[in-house]
């Protein structure tokens, strides 16, 4: 069976964006796929977390990610650290990957911002990590955010480079699975931003936890622009707004974005937000009343992503076993 890998960083409350353009696609893979979902610790601390909270987080994004429907009995779900095959793999792969192709990773200089000097280390190697994360498992298949594309072309050119340099086959291509109208959920308050659950702003964002009025507030409040709605896409055009909001009823909806404009079109946004609030708070409440059960046993939480972390090292471990053989490390016991 293909094996598919994904994962998302315990940096914040998961937004409407990691929902709609990931975890989502994420849950019918579990039945078609062997798949593979890790909360990446290592990635968060990358730039500054406060240990109490990237505990809190973790275990939040575990519950999240449950209550959005993965299943731990039908995919391995666990937290990267619990795995140490990851760091190791990391380690083999920043001795593989370029400076020069590191030099071009737009999230990098998105995240590094205008002081790069004072960056971390963590974070210009972060992509050499994620690599490791997919290539541990010998996984194809990766379902992300539009965002993370040249992420994965990177980790293509590792594996071949550590191939070509190596002789051997041993790491296999990727495909990166980025689906429908929602591979790019932008920001509330900027259209021409994606939406972030580190976006200083949290007007900016719905995040899974929210409750209806905090919804219906940042609905009211999300930028648009004073036309009303097209009944067509092309009138969406240089309307990043309004084609945001369009965009996230198509898929809340699982529909496309002239059907909803087939149907608003011609309306004024309030009467369009109106519309767009009910559909998000039917989606997102149960969600978030799902979250804070499983949030209530964070012994049972613990005990389902330890019993994933095993399951992920049986896998794991022999694959990079393989790859010290192949870079000639002397034998350990
Ligand atoms: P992260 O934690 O930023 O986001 C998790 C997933 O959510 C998607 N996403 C979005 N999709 C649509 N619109 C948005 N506004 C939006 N914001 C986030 C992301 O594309 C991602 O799929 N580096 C990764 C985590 C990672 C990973 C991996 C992913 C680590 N190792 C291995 C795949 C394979 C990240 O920071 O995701």
């Amino acid at each position: 069976m293909t094996r598919v890998f994904s994962g998302i960083q315990p940096s914040g409350v998961p937004t409407l964006g990691n929902y709609l353009g990931a975890i989502r696609n994420w849950v019918p893979l579990q039945e078609t796929h062997e798949a593979i979902y890790c909360v990446v610790d290592l990635h968060a601390i990358t730039v500054w977390q406060d240990p109490k909270e990237l505990t809190r987080q973790t275990r939040e994004m575990a519950a999240a990610l449950i209550a959005c429907g993965l299943d731990p009995r039908r995919c391995i779900l666990f937290v990267q650290s619990h795995v140490r095959a990851h760091a190791e793999l990391a380690w083999i792969f920043n001795c593989v990957a370029r400076i020069g192709w590191l030099n071009r990773m737009t999230q990098f200089k998105d995240k590094a911002g205008k002081d790069r000097e004072a960056a971390s280390a963590g974070l210009y190697v972060y992509p050499n990590l994620m690599a490791a994360d997919i290539h541990a498992y010998h996984a194809t298949k990766v379902p992300v955010g539009e965002d993370q594309k040249q992420h994965l072309e990177l980790a293509n050119d590792i594996a071949q480079k550590f191939n070509h340099d190596y002789g051997v086959a041993f790491f296999p291509t990727i495909e990166p699975l980025i689906q429908g109208v929602a591979a790019r959920v932008m920001s509330l308050r900027d259209g021409t931003k994606k939406m972030s659950k580190s976006d200083p702003s949290d007007q900016s964002r719905i995040n899974l936890t929210d409750d209806a009025d905090t919804i219906a507030l940042k609905i009211r409040r999300a930028k648009t622009d004073p036309e009303p709605l097209p009944d067509h896409l092309a009138g969406l055009e240089g309307r990043p707004e309004a084609r945001n909001l369009v965009g996230i009823l198509a898929a809340i909806n699982g529909t496309l974005p002239e059907n909803v404009l087939r149907e608003h079109g011609g309306q004024g946004f309030g009467q369009f937000k109106n519309t767009l609030t009910e559909a998000l708070v039917a989606h997102l409440t149960p969600i978030a009343a799902e979250m804070k059960r499983l949030l209530d046993d964070p012994y049972a939480l613990d005990a389902a992503l330890h019993l994933g972390a095993e399951r992920a090292r049986a896998i794991a471990e022999p694959i990079v076993a393989k790859a010290r053989e192949i870079v000639g490390f002397l034998p350990a016991r």
